[in-house]
């Protein structure tokens, strides 16, 4: 400790040494910046900044003649902060790849069910685990009657129905692809048999008459079917988050008479 107390004379020549080969070393940064080396751009960059670090820190700040423990206790520091900093970035630079792996499941998935055909693999990875494509219970016997361009609309709404469905995470075009599968094994001939069955399967997913879900029952209170054919198109058309309106006349007026008889038994309003 006592030759820290002495003060401590460099010949002049060396700082001058030491400062000329700052200026050097920082021309040869400079100009390599310049030069597209990709990757090495850095290292070289970082390298001589680090050697310039320690050329201060070894002359200028005296370390070289002071007692040997100072250089010990700071290289170990430096050495635990490389460390502590290298461990922070190989996780936040590799943040990307997972985002990206993520991105690319539903179309990794999906390639494994190519065997379906197109649109087959999504309906599996998004729509599979919670619904199968047989029988009654099978999602296209639950879309029949609907327009491809309903189910592609509906797809994009999973979350505002009534069932606690995850929203669709794919692309538009998968979405496109996964209506157009799922039209495509519906019964594409099936007509609706009446205004129920077409409030079923056009309104029902996301509203319930009267119950808990978004009720309607309220909103068309007192209308005569003439009003409802009227206001369902223009309804369907301002909310945004609901499917417009794909339904043919015929369907319209149905479903039209139907909502009018909620209201109407002998003249008077009644509750379905
Ligand atoms: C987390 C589970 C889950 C996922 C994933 C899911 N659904 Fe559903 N879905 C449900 C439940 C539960 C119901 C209500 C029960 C039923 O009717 O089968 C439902 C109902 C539906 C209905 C209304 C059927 C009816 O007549 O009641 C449609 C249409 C539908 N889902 C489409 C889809 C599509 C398309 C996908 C894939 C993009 C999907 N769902 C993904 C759980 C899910
Ligand atoms: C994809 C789901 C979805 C479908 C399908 C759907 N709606 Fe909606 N509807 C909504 C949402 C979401 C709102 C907005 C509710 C809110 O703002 O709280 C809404 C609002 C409404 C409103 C206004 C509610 C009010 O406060 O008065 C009416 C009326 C309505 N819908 C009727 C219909 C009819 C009729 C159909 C069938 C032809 C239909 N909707 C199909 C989701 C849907």
């Amino acid at each position: 400790m006592n030759d820290h107390e002495k003060p401590h004379v460099l010949p002049r020549k060396i700082y001058f040494l030491i400062g000329g080969s700052l200026l050097f070393l920082t021309i040869i940064t400079v100009t390599v910046s310049f030069i597209d080396m990709g990757s090495l751009n850095l290292i070289i960059a970082l390298g001589i900044a680090s050697f310039k670090a320690a050329l201060v820190a070894l002359f200028f700040m005296h370390l070289y003649y002071d007692n040997k423990l100072y250089i010990i206790i700071f290289s170990t520091s430096l050495f635990f902060l490389t460390v502590l900093i290298t461990l922070t970035i190989a996780d936040t630079m590799r943040r990307g790849d997972i985002y990206e792996y993520r991105d690319n499941l539903i179309t990794e998935n999906a390639a494994m069910y190519d065997f379906l055909g197109p649109g087959g693999g999504i309906f599996v990875s998004s729509c599979g685990g919670c619904h199968v494509l047989q029988g009654d219970m099978g999602l296209p016997n639950q879309l029949k009657g609907l327009n491809e361009e309903f189910i592609y609309y509906f797809i994009d709404r999973l979350e505002h129905s009534r069932f606690a469905m995850t929203p669709f995470s794919g692309t538009d075009e998968e979405r496109r692809l996964l209506a157009n599968f799922l039209y495509s094994k519906t019964d594409k001939e099936y007509k609706f048999q009446s205004g129920e069955e077409v409030f079923n399967n056009r309104c029902n997913f996301c509203h319930t008459i009267d119950g808990d879900t978004r009720p309607i029952f309220d909103s068309f209170y007192g209308s005569t079917s003439d009003d409802v054919f009227d206001l369902i198109p223009i309804f369907t058309e301002q909310i945004e988050l609901m499917v417009p309106w794909l339904g043919t006349d015929e369907e319209l007026r149905m479903i039209s008479d139907y909502i009018e008889s909620w209201y109407k038994e002998d003249g008077s309003p009644k509750n379905p």
